[in-house]
C-alpha cells in the first residue's frame, strides 16, 4: 500500500530512518516532514511518525483545486467524511470539503467519527492527500524515566528508546539484547512491541531497578549480570546505550570499552542482524558494516551518536 507519513519535526533524519527500517524499504520520497513510501508492514509501532495516511494523491499546491476536482472521491467515500488540514495554507478545511461534497452522490459530513477521514498535508510547495489510517497517540510521556519506580538519571527517554528498537528492524517474537541495560528503558520499549528480552548490566543495583520496571509493565526478560565484554549469548538484534562517563566498572578507558564492545557484538549477532548502539561521540567501528550513522541532540554538552551496523 502507498503510504504518506507525517514525521515528527524533532529529528527528521531519525524519523525517516526509523520508518524505513520498519517498512523494510529503501525506496521513498521525502518532502520536508512528509515521507511517502510503499509497504505492507504494520507501522503503528513508530515513535517519530505522527500520522499515517493511505496516499490518494500528491501534487503542487497551486494544482490542488484542479486535482481535487478531477479526483474520484466517490471511489474512496464510505458513509460520511471529514477534511483535515496539516501545515500552512490559505485554503480552509471547509473550502476543500465543499469541492469533495460536490463530487459525491449522497454526501454526509461527520466531524466526530468520520468513516472517510481525508487529510491534506501541506509542505512548502506541495500537498499530500490521503485517508487517515493511524494517528500516533502512544503514551511515551507517561513512561518517562522519572515516573518509573526504578529510576536512574542515565535512563533514556522512551520515545528515543522505541526509535532505536525500530532502527534495529527487530520483529515481534524475535530476541533483542541490551548488554548495558541500566534501568531497562530500551527493554521496556522492545517488550511493549512484543519482542523477547535479554538484558545485561554489570551493576546488580541497576538490574534490580530493571526488574521493578519490567514488572510494572508486565514484561518478562532474561537478565544477566556480567561485564558486557564477557557476554556469551546470541540475539536477533542488539540495541544499547553505552556508558558515557566514569563507572564503566572495568579497568579500561571508555574508548577501549567501546572498541572492544563493537568487536564483541559481532559474535553475539545472528547473521544479517543489526546492532544499534548509542555513544556520546562519533565512533569508528571496525569489523562491522556501518549501515547508517545518526545524531540525536540532547543539550549543549551532549549529542548522542547512533550507529546502525551489521556484521
Ligand atoms: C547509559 S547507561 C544505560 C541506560 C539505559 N539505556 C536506560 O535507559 O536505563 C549505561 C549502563 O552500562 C552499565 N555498564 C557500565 N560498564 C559496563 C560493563 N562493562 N558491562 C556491562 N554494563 C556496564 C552501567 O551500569 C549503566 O547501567
Amino acid at each position: 500500500m502507498k503510504l504518506v507519513l507525517l514525521l515528527s519535526g524533532e529529528n527528521l533524519e531519525l524519523a525517516r530512518e526509523e520508518a524505513l527500517a520498519v517498512a523494510e524499504t529503501k525506496s521513498y520520497k521525502q518532502d520536508k516532514n512528509v515521507l511517502t513510501l510503499e509497504t505492507e508492514n504494520d507501522l503503528r509501532r513508530l515513535a517519530f511518525t505522527r500520522i499515517i495516511l493511505q496516499q490518494l494523491f500528491s501534487c503542487k499546491t497551486k494544482d490542488l483545486e484542479k486535482q481535487a476536482q478531477n479526483f474520484n472521491w466517490q471511489e474512496v467515500y464510505k458513509e460520511n467524511f471529514c477534511v483535515r488540514i496539516k501545515g500552512k495554507t490559505e485554503l480552509t478545511e471547509k473550502s476543500l470539503a465543499s469541492i469533495i461534497w460536490r463530487k459525491l452522490t449522497n454526501p454526509r459530513v461527520d466531524l466526530e467519527n468520520p468513516k472517510t477521514n481525508i487529510h491534506f498535508l501541506f509542505t512548502e510547495k506541495n500537498v499530500h492527500c490521503g485517508l487517515l489510517l493511524y494517528e500516533n497517540k502512544e503514551k511515551f510521556r507517561e513512561r518517562r524515566p522519572h515516573l518509573r519506580e526504578g529510576f536512574h538519571p542515565t535512563s533514556m527517554q522512551p520515545k528515543l528508546a522505541r526509535a532505536l528498537v525500530n532502527l534495529s528492524g527487530i520483529k515481534k517474537g524475535q530476541t533483542i539484547l541490551d548488554p548495558f541495560c541500566g534501568t531497562g528503558g530500551i527493554l521496556i520499549e522492545a517488550g511493549l512491541i512484543g519482542c523477547k528480552l535479554k538484558g545485561n548490566d554489570i551493576d546488580p543495583n541497576m538490574l534490580e531497578l530493571t526488574k521493578k520496571n519490567l514488572k510494572h509493565f508486565k514484561l518478562k526478560a532474561e537478565l544477566i549480570q556480567k561485564d558486557a565484554l564477557l557476554l556469551n549469548t546470541k540475539a536477533d538484534a542488539i540495541v544499547t546505550d553505552l556508558p558515557y562517563g566514569k563507572g564503566s566498572y572495568h579497568n579500561i578507558s571508555l574508548e577501549t570499552l567501546y572498541r572492544r564492545f563493537l568487536e564483541k557484538s559481532c559474535s553475539m549477532l545472528k547473521p544479517n542482524k543489526r546492532l544499534v548502539a548509542v555513544f556520546p561521540k562519533k565512533i569508528r567501528a571496525k569489523k562491522l558494516k556501518i549501515i547508517k550513522e545518526l545524531e540525536s541532540y540532547v543539550h549543549s554538552s551532549l549529542t548522542r551518536h547512533i550507529i546502525i551496523a551489521k556484521k
